[in-house]
């Protein structure tokens, strides 16, 4: 597993990218780490202060093979040499898609991840995945390959909407819900302002970490990281093709609530979760009106990477009780419409 740095951790951090004798490091930004974060960065670590970077514009639409392609033309032309580093500063897409253009160049060259956003720091910066979408699939062409390190530093998330934070928190209420019921109780009445707290992003870095290791390449426990996350992509994917496309962590907290109906059905799970998630959902997201049908979702299901043809979930039967592989008959599924 990767360090993590966190805030106040900064002098080790530079040791340690000096103990690695680097030829060459450039950052990874988008238009926007580049105008709020890079020059944060830049003030408190003044070891950064030279560094040129890559520019790549923003948002999910460009986590696409367009965008790596530009990368990697972009590491060409910087003679960027295989003992380099990329610092990959940004949300999720970012993460994602700088590790996986770093992980592919020239065989694979280092990269590090100083993830912006609350979901990039509990979620995606961490584990060691990273990928693009393609052919409609969210991703679907990607590696298994861990940062060197990553730095976490919740000053970022100052500029960030709120919105976003709250994207964030669903994540965090996923890492709870599969880690104890002492801390699903606390998290569960939390604040925005407690999910941001340092302690709880720690915290969840830390769950997710403890699972990851168990099993780096998710043929086992690591697939419980995906609860609320098989219904919640459908979601998603089916969101884009909306006038109002959903963030993940808003078609995630959906799917969550709607797999723990179909664990209700058939792992005979309490409701009581359901009801604490459906509250938590009121109380935060409270802007978040969403609908949607089986037809609009079953062809995203099916071709979930995840399913072939029969629909597979992770699904919680109780608190820190997770099953994997759990099959779901769309009969099963079409009934929890009319349970909804
Ligand atoms: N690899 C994994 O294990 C994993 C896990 C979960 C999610 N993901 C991926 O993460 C992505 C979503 O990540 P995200 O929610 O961070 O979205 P994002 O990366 O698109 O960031 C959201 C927006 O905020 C901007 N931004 C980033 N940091 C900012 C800051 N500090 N201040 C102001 N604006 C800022 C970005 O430029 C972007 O416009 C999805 O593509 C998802 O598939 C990956």
């Amino acid at each position: 597993m990767n360090n993590v740095f966190y805030i106040g951790q900064e002098i080790e951090l530079q040791s340690f990218i000096e103990s690695k004798k680097y030829e060459a490091i450039y950052f990874l930004v988008d238009a926007k780490t580049n105008g709020f974060c890079l020059p944060i960065l830049k003030n408190s670590i003044p070891y950064f202060r030279n560094m040129d970077s890559i520019i790549i514009p923003d948002g999910e639409v460009n986590k696409s093979i367009e965008i790596v392609e530009f990368i990697w033309i972009e590491m060409l032309t910087k003679s960027i040499a295989r003992n380099s580093l990329i610092i990959n500063l940004g949300g999720g897409v970012l993460t994602d898609m700088g590790g996986f253009a770093a992980s592919t160049y020239k065989r694979g060259i280092d990269f590090l991840n100083i993830p912006t956003t609350l979901l990039a720091m509990v979620d995606a910066s961490a584990g060691g995945k990273t990928g693009i979408n393609f052919g409609g699939i969210k991703n679907c062409i990607g590696t298994f390959q861990s940062s060197i390190a990553t730095y976490i530093n919740p000053i970022f998330l100052n500029t960030l909407s709120n919105r976003h934070l709250l994207n964030g928190t669903v994540e965090m209420i996923k890492h709870a819900l599969l880690h104890s019921e002492k801390l699903w109780n606390e998290v569960k009445n939390y604040s925005l302002n407690e999910f941001i707290s340092i302690k709880a992003i720690q915290q969840s870095i830390a769950i997710k970490q403890q699972i990851v290791e168990q099993d780096f390449n998710d043929n086992g426990i690591r697939q419980s990281l995906n609860i609320g996350h098989t219904i919640g992509h459908a979601i998603e994917s089916y969101s884009y093709q909306t006038p109002t496309p959903l963030l993940h962590g808003e078609a995630i907290i959906l799917g969550l609530i709607h797999e723990q109906l179909i664990a209700e059905s058939i792992l005979n799970a309490d409701s009581t979760i359901r009801k604490e998630l459906i509250e938590l959902k009121e109380r935060l997201f409270t802007t978040l009106n969403f609908t949607y049908s089986f037809d609009n979702i079953i062809s995203n299901l099916l071709q979930d990477k995840k399913n072939n043809s029969s629909i597979k979930m992770s699904l919680l039967q109780s608190v820190a009780n997770c099953k994997i592989k759990e099959v779901v008959s769309v009969e099963a599924l079409k009934k929890s419409f009319t349970q909804l």
